[in-house]
C-alpha cells in the first residue's frame, strides 16, 4: 500500500516537477515588494531580506543576476550594489537597494551567493520599466473600457429578446457553443486564480512568469456564463418558432465535452497535471471562439435578415475587440516588447478573428439586410424584396 503511494508520488514528480526536485525548496532571501513597475528615470526602494539568519556567521555575500546574467543589468537599470549580511546587522536582516530605471523593458533580478544556495525559482524580483507613465495609465484605462464593453455586450440581446418576447433570429448553436465556451473559460480562470497548487505548477513551468489570470478575468468569465444562461432561459420561455440546436453543433459540443471528461478522469487519477488539464479547457474555449459565429452568420444569410439578432451585442463586442488589440500595441510600445504580440499569436489572432466576424455582422445588419422598415428605399434591389416577405409574416 505504502509502496504504491510512493510509486505514484515519484512518478508524478518525475514527470511534472522534475525541476523542483533539483532545486532547494526554501526561500533564502526575499524581495519586498517582489515585483515593481517603474518608468525610465524613476527610482524605487526595494528591501532585500535574509530569511535564514541562523546561518550567520559567516557573513553572507550576495551578488545580483539580471535575466540570468551576472552583474550585467543590460542597460535596463543601474547596477545594484553587492550586499553583505553580517552578524553585526542584528535582528533585522534586511537591506534597502535602489532600483533606477534606465531603459524600457522587463527584467528579472535573481541573486547568488557563495555561502548559501539561493533558488532563482523562488527568490526573484520582477521589474517592469515603462516608457511613460501616461502610457501606463492609458493601458489600464483601455483595459477597463474593454472589460466593461465585453461585459455589458450580453445585455442588448437579453433586452431585445425580452422586448419581443421572442428569440426568433437568435441562433441556438451560437448560444449553446457560447455556454460551453464560457463554462470552460470560467473553470480555467477560477481554478488558476484560486488554487495555490495549480499556481505552483504554473510557476514551476514558467519560473519568472506572471499568472495569466487576474480577478477581472474571473469576474468577466463567470458573469458572461450567467448572462448566457439567462439567454438560454429566455429560449425556453419565449416564442422560438422551429429553432433548435443543429445536429452539427450537438456533435461538435459532444466531442469537446467527451474530450474534457476523459481528460479530467485521467487528471484525477494523477496521470495528467491539473495545469495541463486546465489548458485543455482553455483550448476548447479557443476552438469555440473560432467557430461560434459561423452558425449565426449563416442563419442571417439564409433569412436575409438580422432581425432578432442584437446589433448592440456586436457593436460592443467590436469595441472590446478593437480596444484589446489596441492595448496589446500600447503594451508593446510601452515596454518595447513586441514578442508579446507576435511571439504568442493566439491572443492577437483570436482578437483579429472576432473583429472580422463582427465586421461581417455589421455589414449584414447595416448594408445587406437592412431593417424592413426601410425596405421601400431599396427599390433597386427587387430580388431581395421577395425573399423578405415570408420573414414579415413570422414576425407579425
Ligand atoms: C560584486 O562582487 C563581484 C565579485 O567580487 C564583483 O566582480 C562585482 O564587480 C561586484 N559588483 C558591484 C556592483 O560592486
Ligand atoms: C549548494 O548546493 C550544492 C549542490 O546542490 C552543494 O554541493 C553545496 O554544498 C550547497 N551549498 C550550500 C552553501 O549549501
Amino acid at each position: 500500500m505504502d509502496l504504491k503511494i510512493l510509486i505514484v508520488f515519484l512518478y508524478s514528480h518525475l514527470l511534472f516537477n522534475l525541476t523542483i526536485c533539483v532545486q532547494p525548496e526554501q526561500s533564502v532571501i526575499s524581495f519586498e515588494p517582489s515585483s515593481i513597475s517603474i518608468t525610465t528615470g524613476q527610482s524605487y526602494h526595494v528591501n532585500v531580506r535574509l530569511l535564514i539568519p541562523d546561518i550567520i556567521p559567516p557573513d553572507v555575500f550576495i551578488m545580483f543576476l539580471y535575466n540570468e546574467k551576472l552583474s550585467d543589468p543590460q542597460g535596463y537599470i543601474q547596477t545594484l550594489p553587492n550586499i553583505t549580511f553580517t552578524k553585526q546587522t542584528g535582528d533585522d536582516q534586511s537591506r534597502m537597494v535602489i532600483v533606477s530605471g534606465r531603459r524600457q523593458g522587463h527584467l528579472v533580478v535573481t541573486a547568488q551567493s557563495p555561502q548559501v544556495n539561493i533558488s532563482s525559482q523562488y527568490d526573484f524580483l520582477l521589474i517592469d520599466i515603462a516608457r511613460s507613465r501616461t502610457l501606463s495609465i492609458l493601458v489600464q484605462l483601455v483595459g477597463w473600457i474593454y472589460f466593461f464593453a465585453w461585459s455589458i455586450s450580453f445585455y442588448p440581446q437579453i433586452i431585445l429578446n425580452f422586448r419581443r418576447q421572442s428569440v426568433i433570429g437568435l441562433n441556438f448553436d451560437f448560444l449553446a457553443l457560447n455556454i460551453l465556451g464560457f463554462s470552460c473559460y470560467s473553470i480555467f480562470n477560477v481554478c488558476l486564480y484560486t488554487s495555490h497548487d495549480i499556481q505552483q505548477q504554473y510557476y514551476t513551468k514558467h519560473p519568472h512568469g506572471v499568472l495569466p489570470v487576474l480577478l477581472n478575468d474571473v469576474v468577466f468569465s463567470v458573469h458572461a456564463l450567467i448572462a448566457c444562461l439567462i439567454t438560454a432561459g429566455q429560449c425556453v420561455f419565449f416564442e422560438r418558432g422551429t429553432q433548435r440546436i443543429s445536429y452539427i453543433a450537438r456533435i461538435i459540443g459532444s466531442i469537446l465535452t467527451v474530450f474534457l471528461v476523459v481528460s479530467s478522469i485521467v487528471a484525477f487519477t494523477n496521470h495528467l497535471s491539473m495545469l495541463t488539464l486546465l489548458y485543455f479547457f482553455s483550448y476548447v474555449k479557443l476552438v469555440i471562439t473560432m467557430i461560434k459565429y459561423v452558425p449565426q452568420a449563416w442563419m442571417n444569410y439564409r433569412r436575409k435578415s438580422t432581425e432578432g439578432w442584437s446589433i448592440g451585442n456586436i457593436l460592443l463586442d467590436f469595441t472590446g475587440g478593437i480596444l484589446s488589440v489596441v492595448q496589446m500595441f500600447l503594451l508593446a510600445i510601452n515596454y518595447d516588447d513586441w514578442s508579446s504580440i507576435f511571439g504568442s499569436p493566439t491572443k492577437f489572432g483570436l482578437g483579429l478573428f472576432s473583429i472580422l466576424f463582427d465586421l461581417l455582422f455589421i455589414a449584414q445588419h447595416y448594408i445587406f439586410y437592412r431593417p424592413i422598415t426601410r425596405r421601400t428605399d431599396l427599390t433597386t434591389n427587387g430580388e431581395n424584396t421577395d425573399e423578405r416577405t415570408p420573414i414579415l409574416s413570422t414576425q407579425s
